[in-house]
């Protein structure tokens, strides 16, 4: 049976403290010297998400497709790499699509429980609404940050019962290289050995390949990324001049990623009122909003060594090069 997703109380005082949150945020990454950066979980509100969705069916973005297709044709062989009874977490679930191959497989042993984690309620409500009709499958979703949702997660399981922690998308390929360990790290401080974390890497590719992937012909995601700023002068009362704001995307060959930036066409001068604060951005300046690293297959499993889980199996897409990898918490 499903239940509705589990959100943080909805009291004006927790809205007001995701908004403080918001706007100190805001106020580091875009009053820092140098290059202004805004992080890109606040891509993720309920417009963002919805345009992400969108984004997710484009033909340029093989990424979503190549991992919805891995788990159709591999989610049998890693769930039998798993012994025991399994809890399943989700980290930044979005609305599960993919997920649902994995559940599906796990639920012919068991019954499942599954707890999507998402800072975006619409994209958790979106998740309960594709799953909720699955036999054997119960829903509870948290409104949470990745590590605080997992905590909770974990704090529920009982004696006997082992986590399964599911990071697809290659959303790990939003962090650094260094902060992706940490991160990875930081899981680990709360799992168990036996416990494990399937983790869904992009591979490297074609940088045109990858380019386009990131700035589609029909403009979705130029206007995903645009509508941070659309966001932030929504609920921080702001007047970034859109009409002047361009989507730009380059690839790093030394680092191996792709980012995505907002330029400005022309000098304004920003004031976000409900934050009491004011700055100028320059012509030509950019605001540089998501990563999207990528990896070589053998990378992954040394990540997952240095940082506390043993890599159990990796699972290729071959026509958009991709992989899921299963780690097991050492
Ligand atoms: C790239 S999307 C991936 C969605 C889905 N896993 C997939 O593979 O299609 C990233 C998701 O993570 C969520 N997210 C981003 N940062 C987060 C954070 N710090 N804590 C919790 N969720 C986060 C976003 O709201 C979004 O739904």
């Amino acid at each position: 049976m499903a239940t509705a997703p589990r959100m943080a109380p909805s009291t004006s005082t927790v809205t007001n403290q995701a908004l403080a949150e918001f706007s100190s945020d805001v106020i580091v990454g875009l009053g820092q010297p140098g290059q202004k950066e805004l992080p890109s979980k606040y891509l993720y509100d309920e417009v963002g998400s919805a345009l992400f969705d969108v984004i997710c069916l484009l033909p340029e973005y093989g990424l979503s497709r190549a991992g919805m297709r891995s788990l159709k044709r591999y989610a049998p062989d890693i769930i039998d790499c798993l012994n025991g009874p399994f809890v399943v977490a989700e980290l930044g679930s979005g609305s599960g699509q993919k997920t649902r191959f994995l559940l599906e497989a796990l639920s012919r042993r068991q019954r499942v429980n599954y707890y999507p984690i998402d800072i975006s309620g619409s994209a958790l409500h979106r998740c309960q609404q594709e799953l909720s009709e699955m036999d054997r499958v119960s829903i509870v979703g948290f409104e949470r940050a990745y590590l605080d949702g997992l905590q909770e997660v974990a704090a529920r399981r009982r004696e006997g019962e082992y986590l399964l922690v599911l990071f697809l998308g290659s959303t790990i390929g939003n962090f650094d290289r260094p902060a992706g360990d940490q991160f990875l790290r930081e899981v680990r401080k709360i799992l168990v050995p036996g416990d494990a974390l399937l983790l869904a890497t992009d591979l490297e590719k074609p940088i045109p390949q990858l380019l386009a992937a990131y700035d589609d012909a029909a403009g979705v995601t130029a206007a995903f990324n645009k509508n941070l700023l659309a966001r932030i002068n929504r609920e921080l009362d702001g007047n970034f001049d859109l009409s002047h704001i361009q989507h730009i995307v380059r690839y790093d060959e030394a680092e191996r990623r792709v980012e995505m930036h907002l330029r400005s066409t022309k000098w304004q001068r920003v004031t976000l009122r409900r934050a009491r604060f004011s700055f100028l951005l320059r012509d030509g300046e950019t605001i540089w909003t998501e990563s999207s690293h990528k990896y070589n297959p053998q990378e992954v499993p040394q990540m997952g060594e240095r940082t506390g889980y043993r890599c159990a199996g990796q699972w290729f897409d071959t026509e958009w090069p991709f992989a899921q990898n299963l780690f097991f918490a050492v």
